[in-house]
């Protein structure tokens, strides 16, 4: 047995994945304790998922701080510690072919809001970050201040499509539209590109011909129900 690791989790919406993984603590199916629940999105089921299971919860307002940053940021608006060359040398998010300003913009609000969840976070030793339907990507600032040792891994994201095909946000969605017989999910770590971490675990189903976009999404969430979990556990007896 592995020791249990400390977790702490980030969503975004009905936190159907973070329920499966409450209950495999819960029926100590694996090494972990969920340590806290955030979320960039006020008001969502997860949050409550997360209260009814004892688990301390927060949440950052993306969309909030994105609108305020939208009036203008100043250098005070950003953390002391915040450098755009460097965030902006490092980030694989988006082509340094678009608009300089809009890259510098995406970057510096992105940066606001992930201070604040830095600051939330501070107050909990996690060994592991788990992304369960978290539906912002993550700057270098970010990530930095999480992987602080070399060549190790802290973060955790579960992807709906069979990576590296149909990177982004609506995994099963180009699954179905491309037409595939086999749709899937993928658990990888987190880099500093979109959706091109590690992959770490992925499980797969069959697309029949008449199965709708509603049949892939419900049929790809048993699947990651399922692979979530056994992937904090490979996690965990990694360590
Ligand atoms: C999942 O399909 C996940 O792969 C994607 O967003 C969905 C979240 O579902 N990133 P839930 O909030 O865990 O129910």
């Amino acid at each position: 047995m592995a020791r249990k690791i400390n977790v702490g989790t980030l969503i975004s919406g009905g936190g159907t994945n973070l329920q499966a993984i409450i209950d495999a603590c819960a029926n100590d199916e694996i090494d972990a304790k969920i340590l806290f629940t955030g979320s960039d999105n006020p008001g969502v089921k997860g949050l409550e998922r997360a209260k009814k299971a004892g688990i301390d919860t927060f949440v950052v307002d993306y969309s909030q701080i994105i609108k305020q940053s939208k009036n203008g940021i100043s250098e005070d608006d950003l953390p002391s510690d915040f450098d755009i060359e460097e965030i902006q040398n490092k980030q694989q998010l988006i082509s340094t072919n678009e608009n300089r300003d809009q890259i510098e913009f995406f970057l510096k609000s992105r940066a606001i809001a992930e201070k604040k969840l830095l600051d939330k976070m501070a107050f909990y030793q996690i060994d592991l970050l788990v992304l369960a339907g978290f539906m912002r990507v993550m700057t270098p600032y970010f990530i930095d201040r999480i992987n602080t040792e070399p060549d190790i891994y802290k973060i955790m994201n579960i992807h709906p499509a069979l990576l590296p095909s149909f990177p982004g946000t609506d995994g099963y969605g180009d699954t179905f539209k491309y037409g595939c017989k086999i749709g899937g999910c993928t658990v990888h770590y987190i880099d500093y590109g979109e959706d091109t971490g590690p992959i770490i675990g992925q499980k797969a189903f069959e697309i029949n011909d008449d199965d709708t976009l509603d049949d892939v999404k419900s049929n790809g969430l048993i699947k990651e129900w399922e692979l979530y979990p056994l992937c904090i556990q490979k996690y965990a007896e990694s360590l």
